[in-house]
């Protein structure tokens, strides 16, 4: 049986440009072409024309006589969401341990997501590569979209650092260090240093957890010695100004070891402030230093510690949710470009575990939250229908970038030629969209409602439909374990 065509008729593909009314050939996994229409964006226009799609070689329409037809006038063609940094099933200590894979990567398929990129991280003893395993093994079969594992170092032992170059090699080039977390996972100063240079040795790149460590685990002693427990304590162990002397130390130890620098899940507005100054750098080759914020820090404060123990315990992630100029300063800074993505760092608890961990006093909350189902709706709604944020950069935010930043630019990312068939068809004009999205623990969400704007329609992966209005199709087929390159 030959491979399945399609033909996404009268939509508007949203391109890190801009929206272009466009038609849309499907074959089988991958994207075949985006033909543009006449007339205006998102208009019916005159008939397709390949001549215009760009770049591509244009296809032989008579392939497609007798392709499905699916009719997108009126909605937006978006390139499946990648959400870069999510932990799906993280265990944190022996019965605790986050959503799994299974019902995590349904919220994303629901939501419009169809890649992400977890973690492998190394328990006491295990060797890089055996982490890599273990993670995938968890993952097969069960993460039912496309998925890649970046790689935790928790020290900087010769034999692990030895590990680096073959990882990159086989599709793992991304590596994380924590500056927070002491006794656990953080690094010192010195020993981020040694790991920036073994990371830029092997060609990969460097994400940064930056939060002063020392300094945070000095203010819990403090809390804990004076019995100020609560979650609502949580934050001010964590002020702002651990996360942006740890975002100047990851600055400068990946300059001083010319290594490709992503700096994670950033929550303060000076911290954008100090990446944005480290961009306007003349000699900075692109993509040397990138930034991620997420959608909690975006659209969620730290009113929340203060309206009541359980909002409190859902807000318990690190960095802590900081105040409403942070989060405009955020916003304008994907708007900008100073930050590259848009990611959910998605962990989700059940509230119960929470409350019960919280008994023992906020230190032994497991940190994070949930969001990989609800970042499409939640980024349009308060991002561009309320915050000013436009289509495009959306997209780049979203897709394009967490794409490249992650390697997968070459299949992920865009609706253009050549690409995996991971489409979104997003209703921009919906209203009343509820939240939570997908199953797990909605109760410890930051987002619920019914008056949330747009909606997922309909969602492919690789060429097949996944999510379509009474189809219950997620069933069909699983993620595949993406091998990504050096961006
Ligand atoms: O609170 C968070 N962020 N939990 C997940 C682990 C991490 O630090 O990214
Ligand atoms: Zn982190
Ligand atoms: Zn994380």
């Amino acid at each position: 049986m030959s491979a399945a065509r399609l033909w996404i008729r009268h939509g508007t593909v949203i391109t890190g440009e801009g929206p272009l009314a466009a038609d849309v050939l499907v074959h089988g996994p991958a994207i075949t072409a985006v033909l543009r229409r006449d007339g205006p964006a998102g208009g019916r226009g005159g008939p397709p024309d390949p001549a215009r799609d760009a770049g591509a070689p244009a296809p032989d329409l008579a392939d497609f006589h007798d392709a499905e037809t699916v009719d997108a006038t009126g909605l937006w063609v978006l390139p499946g969401g990648v959400d870069p940094h999510v932990h799906f099933g993280m265990p944190v200590r022996p019965g605790v341990r986050s959503l799994g894979w299974r019902e995590s990567s349904t919220s994303a398929l629901l939501g419009g997501t169809t890649t992400v990129v977890d973690f492998a991280s190394p328990e006491r003893g295990e060797s890089l590569r055996a982490a890599v395993e273990r993670a995938r093994r968890a993952a097969e079969g069960t993460c039912l979209c496309d998925y890649g594992l970046h790689v935790t170092v928790p020290d900087v032992r010769p034999e692990r650092l030895a590990e680096l170059p073959a990882l990159v090699a086989e599709g793992c080039p991304t590596f994380k260090a924590f500056l927070a977390y002491k006794g656990r996972l953080m690094l010192t100063p010195a020993e981020l240093a040694t790991l920036a240079a073994a990371v830029s040795d092997a060609g990969g790149r460097l994400l940064v957890h930056a939060e002063d460590g020392e300094a945070i685990a000095q203010a819990e002693a403090q809390h804990i010695h004076t019995g100020r427990t609560g979650p609502e304590w949580f934050p001010a162990t964590r002020p702002p100004v651990t996360e942006v002397r740890a975002v100047e130390l990851a600055l400068e130890v990946a300059a001083q070891a010319s290594c490709p620098l992503t700096l994670v899940h950033l929550s303060v507005a000076e911290s954008v402030d100090r990446v944005r100054l480290r961009k306007l750098a003349p000699d900075l080759p692109p993509d040397r230093v990138a930034a991620e914020t997420c959608l909690h820090h975006l659209f969620r404060t730290s009113a929340l510690y203060r309206s009541g123990r359980d909002d409190a315990l859902r807000a318990i992630c690190s960095p802590p949710l900081r105040s409403p100029a942070d989060g405009s300063a955020l916003l304008a800074g994907l708007a900008d470009g100073t930050l590259d993505q848009l990611a959910t760092d998605h962990c989700e608890f059940p509230l119960e575990v929470k409350r019960q961990e919280g008994l023992h006093g906020f230190p032994m909350v497991p940190n994070g939250t949930g969001g990989v189902g609800e970042r499409l709706v939640v980024s349009y709604t308060l991002g561009v229908r309320k915050g000013g944020l436009s289509p495009a950069a959306w997209v780049r935010t979203c897709c394009e970038r967490p794409a490249v930043l992650a390697g997968l630019g070459h299949r992920k990312g865009r609706v253009a030629p050549g690409l995996d068939a991971d489409l979104v068809l997003f209703d921009p004009e919906a209203s009343g969209t509820r939240l939570p999205i997908g199953p797990g623990h909605p109760q410890a969400r930051l987002w619920d409602g019914a008056d949330w704007r747009g909606a997922v329609r309909q969602v492919y992966r690789r060429g097949v439909p996944v999510v379509r209005p009474g189809v219950r199709s997620l069933e069909q087929g699983h993620g595949e374990f993406l091998t990504r390159r050096p961006a």
